[in-house]
C-alpha cells in the first residue's frame, strides 16, 4: 500500500474519568484501565465504564478477580447476553465460553485467530464482548485490535460514497463450516463445525451506523465477510481485499497486554480483533461473554 496512512487526530484522546484511571494504548484505539474493582462498581461507574468503552472502543481493565459467575453480572451490567453459535459453553454457566489452551498441545492453533468482528453473521451481532484472563502465560497471547471507524474516515468521500449504497454478506462457512477441520486442533474445546452453516448466512450494510455514537463504520471483517451484493466475485473480493489490508495498517490498530486478572471489553460493532498464536507450550486459560447488539443498519 503506497497511501501515507495517519491516525486522526480525534481518534483516542486522553480522557479524565471519576471512577477509574485511562491511559491510552495507541492512537487509534485501547486503553488501559486501573482504579476500580467491577464487582463494587456504582451505576454512575458503569455508565462512565460505557462512555469509556463507546470512546476507546477496547479496555483492558487491570486488577479484576473476577469469578465467573462475577463475569455474568458485569456483562449483564452492559446489557443482554448474546448467543454463541458453535461453541459448547460451560455447563453451569450457559452464556459463557471457556477460551483455553494447554501447554501439552499439539497445535500451535488458537480459538479465534485471524482478524474478526465477533458473529457478524448473526441478525443482531454482539455490541460487546468480555473475555477474562484467569491464567495468562508469561509471555505472548496478546490481542490486538483494529478501529473499523478510524479506517473508514481515512477513506475519501468517493469512496465513502460508493461503499455506503452497498450490503456485504456474511457467513460461518470458513470459520465452521464443512471444511474448517482447523477446529479439530482445538483440543480442549468444544468446537461444532463440520455441518450445513447456509440457514447462518445474511446480509449487513458494509456501512453501518453505530447505534449508541452515530459514527459511520466499516461493517466487514476477513473472518466471515464473503462477497458483496449485486457485485460478482471478481469484482467484490479485491475491494474487500483493499478494504482488510487498510483496517490493519498499524495507524488503526493497538495491541494489548494480559495480566492474570486483566477483563477486556470492546465494543464488536467498531473493532476487528486477533489473539497472536504465539504462547505454543505455554497454557493460556480466558473466561468470554458477550452482550447482544442490535440489528446493524446505516
Ligand atoms: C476471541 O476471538 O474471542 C479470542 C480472543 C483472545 O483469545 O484473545
Amino acid at each position: 500500500m503506497s497511501e501515507f496512512i495517519y491516525t486522526l487526530p480525534s481518534s483516542n484522546r486522553l480522557t479524565h474519568y471519576q471512577h477509574f484511571r485511562a491511559t491510552p494504548a495507541t492512537g487509534a484505539l485501547g486503553a488501559e484501565i486501573v482504579g476500580l474493582d467491577l464487582r463494587d462498581l456504582s451505576t454512575e461507574g458503569y455508565a462512565e465504564l460505557r462512555q469509556a468503552l463507546l470512546h476507546h472502543k477496547v479496555l483492558f481493565i487491570h486488577g479484576q478477580a473476577l469469578s465467573v459467575t462475577d463475569l455474568e453480572q458485569v456483562t449483564q451490567a452492559l446489557g443482554e447476553f448474546g448467543r454463541e453459535p458453535y461453541v459448547t459453553c460451560m455447563e453451569e454457566h450457559p452464556h459463557v465460553v471457556h477460551v483455553v489452551k494447554e501447554a501439552s498441545e499439539k497445535a500451535p492453533f488458537v480459538f479465534g485467530g485471524a482478524w474478526h468482528t465477533d458473529w457478524t453473521f448473526q441478525e443482531r451481532p454482539p455490541a460487546f464482548t468480555l473475555l477474562y484472563g484467569h491464567d495468562i502465560p508469561r509471555y505472548g497471547g496478546d490481542t490486538c485490535f483494529a478501529n473499523m471507524a478510524l479506517a473508514y474516515e481515512w477513506l475519501s468521500p468517493g469512496m465513502q460514497a460508493l461503499l455506503e449504497n452497498l450490503d456485504a454478506q456474511h457467513s460461518p462457512e470458513r470459520a465452521y463450516g464443512a471444511n474448517a477441520n482447523h477446529n479439530a486442533l482445538l483440543e480442549n474445546m468444544q468446537i461444532r463445525y463440520g455441518q450445513d452453516t447456509s440457514n447462518e448466512a445474511r446480509k449487513h450494510p458494509l456501512v453501518i451506523r453505530h447505534p449508541e455514537t452515530g459514527k459511520k463504520i466499516l461493517f466487514i471483517n476477513p473472518a466471515y465477510t464473503c462477497g458483496i451484493d449485486g457485485l460478482r466475485t471478481p469484482e467484490a473480493q479485491p475491494l474487500l481485499d483493499y478494504l482488510f489490508n487498510l483496517a490493519v495498517s498499524p495507524a488503526f490498530t493497538c495491541r494489548m497486554k494480559w495480566r492474570q486478572g486483566t477483563l477486556a471489553i470492546w465494543d464488536n460493532r467498531s473493532t476487528w480483533h486477533m489473539p497472536v498464536a504465539d504462547y505454543h507450550g505455554m497454557r493460556r486459560e480466558m473466561f468470554r461473554t458477550t452482550v447482544v447488539g442490535e440489528k446493524p443498519s446505516r
